[in-house]
């Protein structure tokens, strides 16, 4: 399973693309927004640190005429890298059938059933995005969902698109879904600096290092 991070920050993309652990990167519009500055100023600043697919959410999510003309905006921002995000519903289907047949990769995201994940996969998604903390959060297991879509795109060879587990809210969520069969999953920074800290880990460096430095003293 690869990794993205789940972030429209540069300075949080910059140091995990650093550490060598990224793959490509998620932003919506509410990470946009956080950022405050226009979506185009942060995608196309993405694009240019990363070597991986960056994906852009188009703002207009009722109508598929302004999400095609919006996604065709974003793509044309850096075609290397741009994925399009159209949420999921019938007239975001239409969006995705109309920019995948122009070749322009889409990511149909907020997707919380098995169904619409065969939905989105069918109209020529390149990749569906199952939200697994917001259903966690409503009571209902998030990695089962994952796992459901996995099995169905693994029955189904002629379904190419590829899952990227998202609402992403803690390291277990991260382990379960590489056991699930995600394809991707999408972290946030906090989970990723919870992924590389444990204590023992911690401890183990100090004791070393004081170990060490009980014979040879510190030599720096
Ligand atoms: C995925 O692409 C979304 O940006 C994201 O994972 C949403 O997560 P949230 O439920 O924490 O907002």
């Amino acid at each position: 399973m690869k990794l993205f991070i789940d972030t429209a920050n540069i300075d949080e993309i910059r140091i995990a693309n650093d550490m060598g652990i990224i793959a490509g990167v998620t932003t919506n519009p509410s990470l946009i927004a956080k950022e405050g500055r226009s979506y185009k100023q942060v995608l196309a600043e993405i694009s240019s640190i990363m070597a991986g697919p960056v994906n852009g959410e188009v703002q207009s999510a009722h109508d598929a005429s302004a999400m095609i003309a919006e996604g065709r905006e974003i793509y044309n921002l850096d075609p290397k890298h741009i994925v399009v995000k159209i949420p999921m519903s019938a007239e975001g289907l239409k969006a995705i059938k109309t920019l995948s047949a122009e070749g322009i990769p889409t990511n149909c995201t907020l997707i919380f059933s098995a169904n619409q994940a065969l939905l989105a996969a069918r109209a020529g998604a390149s990749y569906v995005s199952p939200f697994l903390g917001r259903l966690d959060d409503i009571g209902q297991p998030g990695v089962e969902l994952i796992q459901t879509i996995a099995d169905i795109f693994a029955n189904h060879p002629d379904l190419h698109a590829q899952i990227i587990a998202a609402s992403i809210r803690n390291p277990t969520h991260v382990t379960a879904c590489a056991l699930a069969g995600a394809d991707i999953a999408t972290v946030p920074y906090k989970v990723i600096h919870q992924m590389i800290n444990h204590p023992l880990t911690e401890l183990g460096i100090q004791k070393f290092e004081s170990d060490y430095n009980k014979v040879f003293g510190a030599e720096l």
